[in-house]
């Protein structure tokens, strides 16, 4: 049997090896709505799932704060532990409110869901603001108060978006004199459409904030009427971030502000933008148990091939690996551009092109999706549905992707596309600009068709331009294809300036 020979380190290779330098450590609380596997309706469940888990190896002790909702899935439901349970007052409601914890650990990372039947229950995380205020109202507190009962007081409360956006400013009122009174915080803005704007009387009732929050235009105040919870959040935050450079930029012109482009150019001096990535071990071609053959760089344009056969016999769509095929993944929602795909469908399909769609949403996308199926059966396929799997298999079956967006504040579906080797087709705003080098012909770079004003004409023509490089040039879109796959687009990178970000705050 042949022995095997321990190396001994000479004296000169000790001295070239790099000193391990350990990274002072961080505690850092993520608070926020939505987190994959737990429960998504977008990529903040995405983000919520992927950073926390980049920064744990990053030396941060993270700790992912969510509501309990009744939704999650009973897989996840039995494996939570209880770790406690306290009673709070909310605002002015005069009643005494249960808050149980319940704890989950994966990958270095602890999960502490806020229990409360009562304000968590239902189909859904999100329903309509009447329901939705009470809830993030008591989240928010319950969060901070569950960190203090806990006995766990994190250098930096990280909030994402409006319905953990009253964190900050609980922190610097009813909390200032607790324990976690001390933490610095981050509110970080996925999608700045939405804000929490309701009746101040309603907002005062829930939060028992002072009133001077409320009368104050660069805190909560809205106007007379309304008060502002996402304005209030970034009012307090010590920091602001936004999930694209490009996004960060935009949000403070009224055309993307959202009304609060006056109030972020106020702040623009804590605001910065960090590109969103993907989690590369849920997303992997190579790997991926949903597909109907596994891929990577080497092999992609052959497994795609693959993919692509399964695909449109899963869809019940003509099956020829040779039709070009075009995905769309989305809500379908007045953000992501569907009035400009509605407008074209019928120029894009001809007998060497096919159309997928996979999303849920409004009701008037999802009929014109159903009607386009009905009309181009086995060219058109719709499903309209939330179903991860088949979006795994999506994106490796098609060969490109439209994220014709009106905004989009990064988007993470173009960064999915690019890593299974599909082609995207943008709109250049927010992080699709960011993220997305359109193509050239002269020079044979970039990742993707690109189209800037917000016209059906100019998205027909990208498509066109996408057709023609496949059906005619098929090296040089295989070449893209083999490019988009080896772009970086993980966590890396945005985790460390994250995590810079938490050392700025937390200079010592
Ligand atoms: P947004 O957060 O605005 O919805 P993103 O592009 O950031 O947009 O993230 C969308 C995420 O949700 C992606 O991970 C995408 O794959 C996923 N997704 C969207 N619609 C569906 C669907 N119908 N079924 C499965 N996954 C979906
Ligand atoms: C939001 C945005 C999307 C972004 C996601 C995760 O839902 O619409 O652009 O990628 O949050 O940050």
């Amino acid at each position: 049997m042949a022995r095997k020979k321990t190396k001994v380190e000479t004296a000169a290779e000790k001295e070239t090896k790099p000193v391990e330098y350990m990274e002072p450590r961080r505690s850092v609380a993520f608070i926020g709505s939505e987190c994959h596997p737990f429960v998504k309706t977008g990529g903040l469940g995405d983000v919520m799932y992927a950073l926390p888990k980049e920064l744990a190896k990053m030396n941060c002790d993270v700790r992912v704060i969510l509501p309990r909702y009744e939704c999650i899935p009973w897989e996840y439901q039995e494996k939570m532990v209880y770790r406690g349970e306290f009673y709070m007052d909310l605002g002015n409601t005069g009643r005494n409110i249960y808050v149980g914890i319940m704890e989950y650990e994966e990958d270095g990372v602890v999960y502490d869901f806020i229990d409360n039947k009562e304000f968590f229950s239902g189909p859904k995380p999100y329903f309509n603001l009447i329901d939705d205020i009470p809830k993030f109202c008591l989240f928010s507190k319950a969060a901070l108060a569950a960190l203090n009962f806990l006995n766990w007081i994190p250098n930096i409360v990280h909030c994402h978006d409006w319905q953990a956006a009253l964190v900050p400013v609980y922190l610097r009122t009813l909390f200032s004199d607790t324990p976690v009174g001390g933490a610095r915080s981050i509110l970080t803005i996925h999608n700045l459409r939405f804000q929490g704007i309701y009746d101040i009387k309603t907002i005062r009732y829930w939060t028992g904030l002072p009133d001077g929050v409320f009368d104050n235009p660069r805190l909560l105040g809205q106007d007379w009427l309304d008060a502002n919870i996402m304005k209030g959040g970034l009012a307090f935050a010590d920091r602001i971030t936004t999930v694209s450079p490009n996004y960060a930029g935009e949000i403070q012109t009224p055309e993307y502000g959202e009304t609060l482009d006056e109030h972020l150019r106020y702040h623009n001096c804590k605001l910065r933008g960090i590109v969103n990535g993907i989690d590369c071990d849920v997303w992997n071609p190579d790997t991926d148990p949903v597909l109907a053959a596994n891929y990577n760089q080497k092999n992609a344009v052959k497994g795609k091939k693959k993919n692509k056969l399964a695909l449109q016999k899963e869809l019940g769509l003509e099956e020829d690996q040779n039709k070009y095929v075009i995905g769309l993944i989305s809500r379908l929602t007045n953000q992501k551009g569907l009035d400009l795909v509605n407008a074209i469908v019928p120029q894009v399909l001809d007998e060497f092109t096919q159309i997928v769609v996979l999303g849920t949403g409004d009701r008037n996308y999802e009929d014109s999706f159903r009607y386009y199926e009905n009309r181009f059966r086995g060219q058109f396929s719709a499903c309209i549905q939330y179903d991860e799997a088949r979006a795994h298999r999506i994106y490796a079956g098609v060969d490109s992707l439209l994220v014709p967006s009106r905004f989009e504040p990064c988007g993470l579906t173009q960064l999915n596309a690019m890593h299974y080797g599909t082609v995207p087709i943008v709109r250049e705003t927010g992080g699709l600009k960011d993220t997305v080098e359109p193509y050239n012909q002269y020079t044979g770079s970039g990742n993707g068709f690109t189209f800037d004003r917000y016209e059906s004409g100019l998205l027909l023509d990208a498509i066109n331009r996408s057709k023609t490089l496949y059906f005619t040039e098929r090296e040089y879109w295989d070449e893209m294809l083999i490019r988009d796959m080896n772009k970086d687009v993980s966590w890396g990178n945005s985790a460390r300036q994250y995590r810079d970000l938490y050392m700025e705050l937390t200079p010592w």
